[in-house]
C-alpha cells in the first residue's frame, strides 16, 4: 500500500547523524531513497554514477572488492542483481547511523561474503593489509568529499592494497569540468604506475576516475 500510494504522496522520515546531520529516507515512484540534506546517497542518481563506473572495468577477475563509503548499500545492491558479482565485499562506513538505516530500511546486513566496518576510511586503508581487484571510493560528506582523500597519504596507501592490474573507481565529486586541480592532484600521487580515464558529468553532474594499476 504505501507502494502504491509513494507515486501520489511521496513520503519522508528524518534521523539525525553527528556525522552526516540530517538523513532522509524517501519513499517515492515506488522506491526508497537515502539523501542528506543537499545530496542524494543511495539508491538514486549516486548509484547511476557508480554502476556506470562498473560499466568500464571487467568483474571476472575481481574477488575481492572494496567499498569505501558503504551509505546505504546501494551499489552492493547493484553489484549482487544487476552485475551478478557473488565474490567477496567488503564495505566502510564512518557513520553508525548509516549503517543503521542501510541495515533497517534497505536490508544490506553482514554476510559471509558481505563485511561492512564501521571506520574511518582513512585508517582503515593505512592499516589494512589485504589486496583488492577493485577499489570504488565514494565518499562524502553531504556534497563534499573530504579533502584528505584528495591528497598523497591516501594515495599511496590505496597503491599499497591495489592488486597489480586492479581498478580503482574514484567520484570526485561534483562540477570539476571547470576546476580540474582535484583530478590532477590525485593522478599525480598515484603516479604512472597507473592508467587513467576521466568521464565528466556523469549522470550530468560528478566526475569519475577510473584509475588502472599497471
Ligand atoms: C554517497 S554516500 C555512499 C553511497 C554508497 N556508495 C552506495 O552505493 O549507496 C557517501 C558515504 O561516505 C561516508 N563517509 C564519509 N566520510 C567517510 C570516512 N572518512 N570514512 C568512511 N566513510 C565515510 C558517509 O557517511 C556516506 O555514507
Amino acid at each position: 500500500m504505501k507502494k502504491i500510494l509513494s507515486y501520489f504522496w511521496p513520503f519522508t522520515k528524518r534521523f539525525s547523524s553527528e556525522i552526516n546531520g540530517t538523513l532522509e529516507v524517501t519513499y517515492i515512484n515506488g522506491k526508497k531513497v537515502l539523501d542528506t540534506e543537499n545530496a542524494n546517497y543511495s539508491y538514486g542518481s549516486l548509484q547511476k554514477i557508480l554502476e556506470f563506473g562498473l560499466t568500464k572495468v571487467d568483474l571476472k577477475n575481481v574477488e575481492n572488492l572494496l567499498l569505501l563509503g558503504m551509505g546505504g548499500g546501494s551499489i552492493i545492491h547493484s553489484l549482487r542483481n544487476t552485475f551478478e558479482y557473488a565474490e567477496n565485499i567488503v564495505a566502510v562506513e564512518i557513520d553508525p547511523a548509516v549503517i543503521n538505516l542501510a541495515n533497517k530500511e534497505f536490508g544490506i546486513t553482514p554476510s559471509k561474503k558481505l563485511q561492512i566496518i564501521e571506520e574511518d576510511a582513512f585508517q582503515f586503508v593505512k592499516n589494512s593489509n589485504q589486496k583488492f581487484q577493485l577499489i570504488i571510493i565514494d565518499l562524502f560528506i553531504d556534497t563534499k568529499v573530504p579533502p584528505i582523500f584528495y591528497g598523497k597519504e591516501f594515495s599511496r596507501n590505496i597503491d599499497q592494497i591495489t592488486q597489480s592490474g586492479g581498478d580503482i573507481i574514484f567520484n570526485v565529486g561534483f562540477n570539476f569540468e571547470k576546476d580540474n586541480s582535484a583530478v590532477q592532484e590525485i593522478t599525480i600521487h598515484f603516479g604512472k604506475n597507473y592508467n587513467f580515464r576521466k568521464f565528466e558529468k556523469v549522470n550530468h553532474t560528478n566526475t569519475l576516475l577510473l584509475c588502472r594499476k599497471g
